[in-house]
Parts: C-alpha cells; sequence; structure tokens
C-alpha cells in the first residue's frame, strides 16, 4: 500500500505553480454534456476525480481526448445513455453533477444516489427541490434517483442554504430550459463563476453568477467553445499555510489573489506576511504563530476545505484558538489522527478547541479524506520523527504531484511502497 513519508522541515522556500481548480473543472466537464460540439479545455489538473469524471462522460456517449498535457476536449454530440451507473458514481460525490445537463438534454436522467443515501450528512435535497421546481417528476428507487420531463421550464427557485452543488446542477439544468430562471440565495463561490463562464462561451445565457442571485435564461443550443479553467484556490491556500506553518518564504504563482481573501485575512492575522501581485502571492513567515479564531462560512467566508490546514498550522501557535465548522457535519476526523501527533485539542459539537504550543511528533496516521491528508502533511512537516500517512488516494483525489512540488520546495517527503 502506497504511503507518504514526511520528517520535519524548516523553512520552505522557493516558488510553486498552482493547477487548474478540481471544484471548477468537475462541474464544468459535467456541462459538456449540455453541448453536442467540441470543448476545448485548458489547465486541466491531474487528479483522480478528473479521470473519474472524464469516464463517467465516456460511459454515457462523448468523446474525451486529451490533446496536450494539460489539454482536453470533450464532445458529446450523442449521448448514449441517460443512466449514470453505480460503479462510478459511487466513486466520487461530484459525479451528481452530470444530473442536471442530462435532465435538460435528454428529458431523462437516472443517477445512484451519491453516498448511497438521500438524507445522510451530504444530501441532495436541494438539487432534487431545484429539478422539481423546474419541472420535473423524480423518483428515488433502488439507490436511484430518476428523473424525467417532457421539457423543464423556468422558474424562481430559492435555495434553503447556498450549496454549491445545487447550484451548480441547477444552473446547468436551467441553461437549455424553457423561459428564465431565477436562483435565489445562490452559492457565490468562484468556481460558480467559472462554469457560468463556460456555458455563457458556449452560447449559455447566465447573468449574476458571483452574486446571490443568478438569473439564467434558457436557450435552445450550445455551440463548441475553448475555456481555461482557473487556478484552485485551495491548493494555493495548502501550500500557503505550509509555508507559513514551517517558518518559510515561498512565491506561490497561478492565483487569483481575490479568491483567497479569507485565507490571506486569516494568515495575517496570525503573524504571517503576505504580498499580493497580479497572480501570484509571496507567503513569508517568521518562527512564531500567533492564535487566531476561524469560522467556516459560505464564500466569500473562510472555507470549510481550509480548516484541516489550519489546524495542523495552529498546532504551534502561541496560545488558543478555535476552529468552528459551520459547512459539514463530522468534519474533525483529522483531529484523532493529529492528536496521536501529539496535537492538543478538544472537540465541542461544530468546535475544535485548540491549546497552541503541541509538540507534535511522527506517527503512523492515515487520510481519513482530501483534506485532511493534507493536513496531516503539513503536522508531518512540523513534527520531530517520521510521520507515515497511509490511504494516500485520498490526497491525489485533489494534489497532482503534492510531494514533488513540496520537494522542490526543501521538504522532506517522499512516497514509500
Ligand atoms: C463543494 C466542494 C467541496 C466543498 C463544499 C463546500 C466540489 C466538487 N466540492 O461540495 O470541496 O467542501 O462545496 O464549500 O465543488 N447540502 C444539503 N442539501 C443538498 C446539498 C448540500 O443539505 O442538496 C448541505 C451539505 O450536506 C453540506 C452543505 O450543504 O452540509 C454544503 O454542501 P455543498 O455546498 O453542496 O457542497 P458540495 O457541492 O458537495
Amino acid at each position: 500500500m502506497e504511503k507518504i513519508i514526511v520528517k520535519k522541515s524548516s523553512n520552505l522556500h522557493g516558488n510553486i505553480k498552482v493547477d487548474g481548480s478540481k471544484n471548477s473543472i468537475l462541474p464544468i466537464l459535467a456541462a459538456t454534456l449540455l453541448c453536442p460540439e467540441e470543448c476545448k479545455i485548458h489547465d486541466i489538473p491531474n487528479l483522480q476525480d478528473v479521470k473519474i469524471m472524464c469516464g463517467l462522460l465516456e460511459a454515457l456517449g462523448a468523446k474525451v481526448e486529451k490533446t496536450e498535457t494539460n489539454t482536453l476536449k470533450v464532445t458529446a454530440e450523442n449521448i448514449t445513455t441517460c443512466e449514470a451507473p453505480y460503479e462510478l458514481i459511487s466513486k466520487m460525490r461530484a459525479s451528481f453533477l452530470v444530473m442536471g445537463p442530462l435532465l435538460t438534454r435528454c428529458h431523462n436522467a437516472k443517477v445512484y444516489m451519491p453516498g448511497g443515501c438521500a438524507i445522510g450528512t451530504r444530501p441532495i435535497d436541494l438539487h432534487l427541490k431545484g429539478f422539481k421546481h423546474l419541472g420535473s417528476d423524480i423518483k428515488s428507487e433502488n439507490g436511484y434517483v430518476n428523473a424525467t420531463t417532457e421539457q423543464l421550464k423556468g422558474r424562481d427557485i430559492y435555495l434553503d442554504f447556498p450549496s454549491v452543488g445545487a447550484t451548480e446542477n441547477i444552473i446547468m439544468a436551467a441553461t437549455l430550459a424553457e423561459g428564465e430562471t431565477i436562483l435565489e440565495n445562490a452559492a457565490e463561490e468562484p468556481e460558480i463563476v467559472d462554469l457560468a463562464n463556460f456555458i455563457n462561451s458556449m452560447g449559455g445565457n447566465i447573468v449574476g453568477a458571483g452574486t446571490k442571485t443568478i438569473r439564467i435564461k434558457g436557450v435552445k443550443k450550445l455551440h463548441k467553445t475553448e475555456h481555461t479553467v482557473i487556478p484552485d484556490r485551495i491548493e494555493a491556500g495548502t501550500y500557503m499555510v505550509a509555508a507559513a506553518a514551517t517558518g518559510g518564504d515561498v512565491m506561490i504563482e497561478n492565483v487569483v489573489p481575490s479568491h483567497l481573501q479569507p485565507i490571506i485575512a486569516k494568515l495575517r492575522e496570525a503573524g504571517v506576511t503576505i504580498e499580493e501581485y497580479d497572480d501570484k502571492i509571496r507567503v513569508k513567515a517568521g518562527n512564531t504563530i500567533k492564535p487566531v479564531d476561524i469560522k467556516t462560512l459560505p464564500y466569500p467566508g473562510f472555507p470549510t476545505d481550509m480548516q484541516a490546514q489550519f489546524m495542523a498550522m495552529l498546532s504551534k501557535a502561541d496560545g488558543t484558538s478555535i476552529i468552528n465548522e459551520t459547512i459539514f457535519e463530522n468534519r474533525f476526523m483529522h483531529v484523532n489522527e493529529m492528536s496521536r501527533m501529539g496535537l492538543h485539542v478538544k472537540v465541542e459539537g461544530s468546535s475544535a478547541i485548540l491549546m497552541g504550543n503541541s509538540h507534535l511528533s511522527g506517527a503512523k496516521v492515515r487520510a481519513t479524506d482530501l483534506r485532511a491528508g493534507a493536513a496531516l502533511i503539513i503536522a508531518g512537516l512540523l513534527a520531530d520523527g517520521e510521520t507515515e500517512i497511509t490511504e494516500v488516494y485520498h490526497i491525489k483525489r485533489g494534489y497532482s504531484n503534492i510531494v514533488k512540488k513540496l520537494q522542490n520546495l526543501g521538504a522532506d517527503i517522499r512516497y514509500e511502497k
């Protein structure tokens, strides 16, 4: 079984280039199903999740072709089946994003429910409510959601919570609906804007993406396009925190600084110097980290996908920090692993209280999910001795070449079979 071995590494230094955004490319790939012509997409990150989504597009009848290193051409001229199989959907929750495009283009979609249950900790009720409002009939049976419609019709939809996935799925479904959809309390993440820009570049009519109210005027047909994915703000944030935690000095290239404001603000509060340029950010840290309190919120609030990495950094803060997770239940699985490395932490409900001044030491730990895995790497960089991280496939879902990139910054990290 593949492992990542990390040893204490102070003062990461050098330059690092961020890849295209995982959370942008997944909905964008799903949106290629809306268009019968070729979509050429650049800056595709080399990630397991992208491979899964490409496999799903091919299973549905699309042609997917890799033209250059980070470029893909997808042509969904013929959709041969509207059923997304269990084997592919169960591998990745974001596969459910094919439901909106299939439903609006084929008037029928049968998609396995992610996680096998619609009322678990990550339900899909908001996606389904949106599809129902647009005029589809929804049935759930044998673990599948089956949605059918004669023709989707634009409507006013209010989201009870600004879910990223539901906003994306509803935007895609409304793109080929008849009439105008006004989506209120929509998610405002930069990845939503990227998706809307991609659809508009194919002839879609979406305004207001990036605000709470998005207007989608249905169009009859989309045409070929070429698009470059935005940089991954979470990958960028992870390397910023790794640099800050190790007392390093790192230039992070290929970023959109405005997407990183909540992360920048919290790092500055922790005493880290951040210099912002047009498309790069320099992180310069001293040896001490000040304690900070964090509350995860929908964008432009602090991203839930960054709290685990901050927890690793705040282990060495000179005082108590509180991390309050408001987006997901049960997103403190990394706490157990970090506690075994010596993190002084207490979880009370949705808050983790970090005492600070923890003396971390290397241990055998498990990457319980993608961001938890990245956080354990950062904890390993701070810990005395050797940290052995298993279940690294979680990390590969969202970080391409993480080991190589950190080695280039001087980190003592390697894969081991
Ligand atoms: C996306 C991101 C993920 C990030 C998350 C929150 C992708 C591929 N993934 O996930 O990295 O952590 O946004 O920023 O973009 N909810 C419901 N009903 C629904 C849908 C969601 O109750 O129908 C709840 C979820 O259980 C969760 C919260 O809403 O508590 C946020 O989920 P959502 O914004 O939908 O996250 P994802 O799109 O799954």
